[in-house]
């Protein structure tokens, strides 16, 4: 058995209580948090926790112990959305974007997605597999115990089963839960460049059952978008995915407001993610539905694109979690440390706020919410302690700082 006490916490943050799973409107900014406490953790799980006026004294001679004096212990991030299985970088489209070129532009001139996809047909499972693994320990440095990865690189039969393998592969090799999410609709390869039924049926006929067959994807994802994917094509695909069981949380209302939200919703999608422009059909759509609305703040900084309007959707009572979207296109960076503050900034989120959508609500996003996501008694012990710190609001008031003093997954020091 092993164990690990952690003393004299000056701020445990996110004690929810095991009966909450998901939070709304005005709940949000309830972040639960204990001061001058004590946390143990035992075979991997949180065991316990308390205020250090009340500590159990056999506690303190039988564990080995960590003293947290001036710190503040949060749960790890959450981390429901990221591309972060790709084969290079593309700093050359962000050299286009400095001169002036939109996301869009670059992606017609055959950039984008579709530069990524050449570059991975290249790439065999296991150099994935490697510069993957870079990835996914730099972000579990970075505070994320839990994390979702999308296919969608690949846009063939067999590039997008190498890439799927590459995220099982991951999920088998590396400590944090990780939620496997088929992309196959993320853009039209060039050979079905004026066939996009040709697509769609190698999508709905070949792709969703193979994967199905080999349990390859937890979700199914559309990039329903002008120039990419239409309702009706997304209709489609996530019809075919539902029919074998493919929970759909999808791409919606990044750069038009076009009916993105009301489908995913009709497929009872568990997110629908993006949300930058949003209108009163979409938001009384979500209002009425138990879709989590995902936002990716990272992402809108990098393109210059707007910031989704978290203040309305809070508003409107609709659950928000936030994730990183890390990928190569749209936004470089996997760290969730960022994507807090930035919602602070940008989107006048409470520090509350932004916590709980990072973690209780982004476990909500990945169906994790028994496991993840909170610190509660039987739940992984996933979590991370910061340096000394003055305050809650310090946290992502000092963005770009590096806060970070351990991470702890499943109960051992990362
Ligand atoms: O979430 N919007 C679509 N997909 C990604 C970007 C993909 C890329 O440019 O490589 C996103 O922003
Ligand atoms: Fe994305």
């Amino acid at each position: 058995m092993s164990s690990l006490l952690i003393t004299h916490i000056k701020s445990l943050v996110g004690v929810h209580p095991n009966e909450v799973k998901v939070l709304r409107g005005k709940a949000m900014s309830n972040l639960p948090v204990l001061n001058d406490a004590w946390l143990l953790l035992e075979d991997g799980k949180i065991k316990d926790f308390g205020e250090m006026n009340s500590i159990p004294s056999q506690l303190t001679t039988y564990n080995t112990q960590l003293s947290a004096q001036g710190k503040f212990v949060f749960p790890s991030w959450c981390d429901s959305h990221t591309h972060l299985v790709f084969a290079a970088s593309r700093e050359e489209e962000f050299m286009m974007k400095i001169k002036g070129k939109t996301y869009e532009e670059i992606a017609a001139s055959g950039g984008g997605i579709l530069n990524s996809a050449k570059k991975i047909q290249k790439k065999t499972e296991e150099e994935l597999f490697e510069s993957a693994s870079k990835r996914l320990d730099e972000v579990i440095h970075l505070g994320t115990g839990a994390i979702e990865i999308k296919s969608g690189y690949g846009l063939t039969l067999e590039s997008e089963l190498k890439m799927l393998r590459v995220i099982r592969k991951l999920k088998e090799n590396f400590p944090i839960p990780v939620k496997a999410t088929f992309l196959g609709a993320h853009a039209y390869p060039s050979e079905f460049k004026n066939n996009h039924e040709g697509y769609i049926k190698l999508i709905i006929e070949k792709l969703i059952p193979q994967i199905a067959d080999e349990g390859l994807a937890d979700y199914i994802d559309v990039f329903c978008e002008q120039g990419f994917f239409s309702v009706d094509e997304t209709s489609r695909i996530l019809e075919a995915g539902a029919h074998y069981g493919l929970k759909p949380k999808i791409h919606a209302n990044q750069l038009s407001a076009t009916g993105a939200v009301e489908v995913g919703v009709k497929y009872q999608a568990l997110s629908v993610d993006h949300l930058e422009i949003m209108n009163s059909s979409a938001t009384d759509t979500l209002k009425n539905s138990n879709t989590i609305a995902t936002l990716l703040p990272s992402c809108s900084l990098f393109l210059g694109i707007p910031f989704a309007d978290a203040r309305s959707l809070i508003n409107a009572d609709i659950p928000i979690a936030l994730a990183s979207d890390f990928n190569p296109g749209s936004t470089p960076s996997g760290n969730m440390n960022l994507v807090v503050s930035l919602a602070c900034m940008r989107q006048k989120m409470l520090p509350e706020e932004a916590i709980n959508a990072a973690t209780i609500n982004g476990a909500a996003a990945m169906e994790l919410s028994d496991t993840c996501g909170s610190i509660t008694k039987g739940k992984l012990a996933n979590l991370f302690i910061t340096q000394p710190i003055p305050s809650l609001a310090y946290y992502p008031y000092s963005f770009g700082s590096d806060l970070i003093d351990q991470v702890i997954i499943n109960g051992k020091i990362y």
